[in-house]
């Protein structure tokens, strides 16, 4: 026991109670490492039900943008929840129009948007699936291998992190062709520039033999790929991807569910290139906890929908909307320039850690959108998913709370509150983590 906030041996006496009972009642399909059983979060701390405290790098998979309950967000809730829990997006209410004007502001698309509110990551890529083909009246997408949009039907299709998530749900949704992710850790093509030689190969392979670029409705791709890796694109790659719809009159959907409100140091992680697309879709960070999803388009393509073309039940529910509003206050005063300051320094840390192990063969990422993969060596830079597992278990046993993402790659996303001293805790965590694990072998 490395962390003297650890307290119990792990799961503790009644984690291991609460397991037993959940075992029988809950879905054996969530994709759970280690037996972590909360009690209390607050900031960047949070607690099990044996009192154990833990440095929460994982957020909740990058949602608790704000850290854990932060006052604020809660107040703004607590707020609305006294004035009315729902009413449905059938009517109106002022929590939900000052979001649509909040996001206006944020001049996501450098002209003015619109939304259409939901709850999670999948459903708001639904509704970008939906109007890409209601607007252009074409069928077919392109999507990228790696890739993770969520895991309904319409999203499922475009997904390609781990066969996994597709295997048994065959048939999804038709028309949709994946095509390489620019990995310049692992490059699959020749040349130095994988950005490129991708967008030769839709152009020049793709639409020339296989998919006619005049049937294609949207282009979706993440700005910086979150489950397949934390792969950032080279320089050129998003402007490329934008010119290229711009030729074929194609949409280019940017899915920023995991890279945006902050996560990269910036507000959407497309910024750090400067392109804008033509429909965005957001949850995740948006409401520090709370289930909120946005699909935001140009003002000229949404209008286009007709009365009852898509909505929901749920969408912009004021709690979720308060805590959303509170949310970008603080992103966007304080959190996103912290994310990109402590997320440098992160960063720095883990490329000295990576000079004394050579089982880590990369550390990339920007703000605090962080991976760093898992190598058997350097010479044949094979992926070590095994290695990996063990260090977020012996990172779960010394107090440190982590994901892992792509085949071996660690991840780090923090609330983007973190401080400096949060970032030094964890790697000292960390480097006692990766030690153990490689004993361990
Ligand atoms: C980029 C991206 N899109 C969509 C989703 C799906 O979001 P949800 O799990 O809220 O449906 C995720 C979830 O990890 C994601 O990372």
């Amino acid at each position: 026991m490395q962390s003297r906030h650890i307290h119990t041996e792990l799961p503790g006496p009644k984690a291991r109670a609460l397991l037993e009972r959940d075992r029988s009642v809950s879905s054996p399909s969530y994709p759970r490492d280690y037996p972590f059983v909360m009690a209390k979060g607050r900031g960047v701390e949070v607690w099990d039900v044996d009192g154990n405290r833990f440095l929460d790098f994982a957020a909740g998979i990058a949602v608790c943008s704000t850290g854990h309950s932060h006052p604020r967000v809660v107040q703004a809730i607590k707020d609305a929840a006294d004035d009315f829990l729902h009413i449905s997006s059938d009517y109106w209410h002022e929590r939900m129009t000052r979001l649509g004007e909040k996001i206006n502001a944020l001049d996501p698309m450098r002209e003015p948007v619109q939304i259409l509110l939901c709850q999670s990551g999948t459903e708001s890529v639904e509704g970008a699936l939906k109007l890409a083909r209601y607007v252009t009246g074409r069928p077919r997408f392109i999507g990228f291998l790696g890739g993770f949009h969520g895991r309904s039907m319409g999203s499922l299709a475009f997904t390609a992190s781990k066969y996994t998530q597709q295997a048994g749900f065959f048939p999804t949704m038709p028309g949709v062709t994946h095509v390489p992710y620019p990995n310049v850790y692992r490059p699959l093509f020749a040349g130095a520039d994988q950005g490129k030689a991708i967008l030769d190969y839709i152009e020049n392979v793709l639409f020339t033999s296989n998919v006619p670029a005049s049937e294609v409705a949207a282009i979706m791709v993440e700005p910086i790929q979150g489950e397949g890796g934390y792969l950032v694109p080279p320089d050129g790659f998003l402007q490329g991807l934008r010119d290229l719809c711009d030729r074929h009159g194609i949409l280019l959907i940017f899915d920023e569910v995991q890279s945006g409100i902050g996560r990269t140091g910036k507000m959407f992680g497309s910024q750090h290139w400067g392109v804008s697309p033509d429909i965005m879709t957001l949850a995740k960070g948006l409401g520090s906890g709370l289930p909120i999803g946005l699909v935001v388009a140009r003002k000229k393509h949404m209008e286009k929908w007709k009365r009852g073309a898509h909505g929901n039940t749920y969408g912009g529910n004021p709690l979720c909307c308060a805590a959303a509003l509170a949310t970008l206050d603080l992103v966007e005063s304080e959190y996103a320039a912290n994310a990109a300051a402590v997320g440098g320094y992160f960063i720095e840390r883990l490329r000295e850690l990576q000079k004394r192990f050579d089982c880590i063969g990369d550390v990339r990422g920007k703000g605090l959108m962080i991976g760093a993969e898992l190598i058997t060596d350097r010479t044949s830079r094979a992926p070590a998913p095994a290695l990996c597992q063990r260090v977020l278990t012996r990172a779960f046993h010394n107090g440190l709370i982590l994901l892992s993402c792509g085949v071996s790659t660690l991840r780090f996303i923090p609330p983007l509150l973190v401080s400096r001293e949060n970032v030094d805790e964890a790697m000292g965590l960390l480097e006692i983590s990766v030690k153990e694990a490689m004993v361990e072998n």
